[in-house]
């Protein structure tokens, strides 16, 4: 059995999100040692040796690519591995690719790494997340999540630091439900320097734009929307996203508290369906060690249910 190293952490799947992934953990000193991981060994070993080359400027990192069994004993996998969505395609339009992919590797990634926390990824993330949960199943919860909505809600908290003025690292709030289109903003749950944001923005008189219903529906659209934005301009999106991952590796492995939209297996919370999806999450070494109650409006609650409930119509489709 492999011993646990607390700063080990595998990537597996080295396309622009893994290796994106690889490049940003590489250079945050959170890692001793990165293990990349892909069906295309080749390009996992350019990516491991184009990043490790940096190490005159980084802190220090062993980069090394390798097999499921050099992923032994890393606190943390994280799964970038599949098909991504090209132009015209939904997020969900992926699952029947990758869920091929995620029955293949996941046991063998249990084998070597029975006490990681697994980070999913690639899209359809909250599907993915949910079927590699129910594999994973006897693990303890909380230890396979997804990366859900912590990427849409820092796109929301841009927008409102665009709107407001206001540093986006000052600007709570949380994008919750699918990590696609069905998901939502609660802006009940939204609030600068302790107050309640559309209070702030009432007596801040900075600007002449309200947060009418109008300004905070484009808001909503323009982060929805975000990728398929990114898409039809640059053909897939990987920075953020991997800034998004490297936010939730912290958090794990620094074992920090932190609350983050990460997707997670809802069981009897707020009579919502069986799924996975994104509420505001403590994460920490245990991965979700607690999902915090929400005090959303009723029609907030309402989006909420209708994004589980699409995402369960999904699973039902997938005759697991
Ligand atoms: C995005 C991809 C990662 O939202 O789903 O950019």
């Amino acid at each position: 059995m492999s011993v646990l190293q607390h700063d080990k952490i595998a990537i597996v799947g080295t396309g622009l999100v893994g290796a994106t992934c690889a490049f940003t953990l590489a250079d945050s000193g959170l890692a001793s040692e990165l293990v990349l991981v892909d069906v295309n060994k080749a390009r996992a070993e350019g990516e491991a040796m184009d990043i490790a080359h940096g190490a005159a400027f980084m802190p220090p990192v062993q980069v090394r690519s390798g097999d499921y069994e050099d992923c032994a004993g890393a606190a943390l996998v994280i799964l970038a591995a599949g098909v991504n969505q090209k132009e015209g395609e939904t997020r969900l339009d992926l699952m029947n690719r990758n869920m091929a992919i995620y029955r293949q590797i996941i046991p063998i990634l249990e084998e070597q790494c029975p006490d990681a926390v697994f980070l999913i990824v690639a899209n359809p993330v909250d599907l993915l997340t949910h079927i590699s949960a129910i594999m994973l199943d006897h693990l303890p919860s909380g230890r396979v999540i997804g990366s859900g909505t912590v990427l849409d809600t820092s796109r929301y908290r841009l927008l409102l630091s665009q709107h407001t003025g206001i540093d986006p690292r000052n600007i709570h709030g949380y994008i919750l439900g699918e990590h696609g289109d069905s998901e939502f903003a609660a802006w009940t749950l939204t609030s600068v320097a302790g107050m309640d944001l559309m209070d702030f923005c009432h007596q801040c008189g900075a600007c002449d734009r309200h947060l009418s219903d109008v300004v905070r529906s484009e808001i909503y659209q323009d982060v929805r929307d975000a990728a398929y934005n990114v898409i039809s301009r640059k053909g897939a999106t990987y920075y953020a996203v991997a800034l998004a991952v490297r936010r939730i590796a912290e958090a794990i492995l620094r074992d920090e508290k932190a609350v983050l939209t990460v997707s997670t297996h809802v069981q009897g919370y707020l009579d919502l369906p069986d799924v996975s999806l994104s509420l505001p999450c403590v994460v920490g070494k245990g991965g979700v060690e607690r999902v915090l109650p929400v005090a959303l409006s009723g029609e907030e609650m309402l989006l909420l249910h209708a994004s589980a409930n699409k995402l369960r119509a999904a699973l039902d489709e997938l005759n697991l």
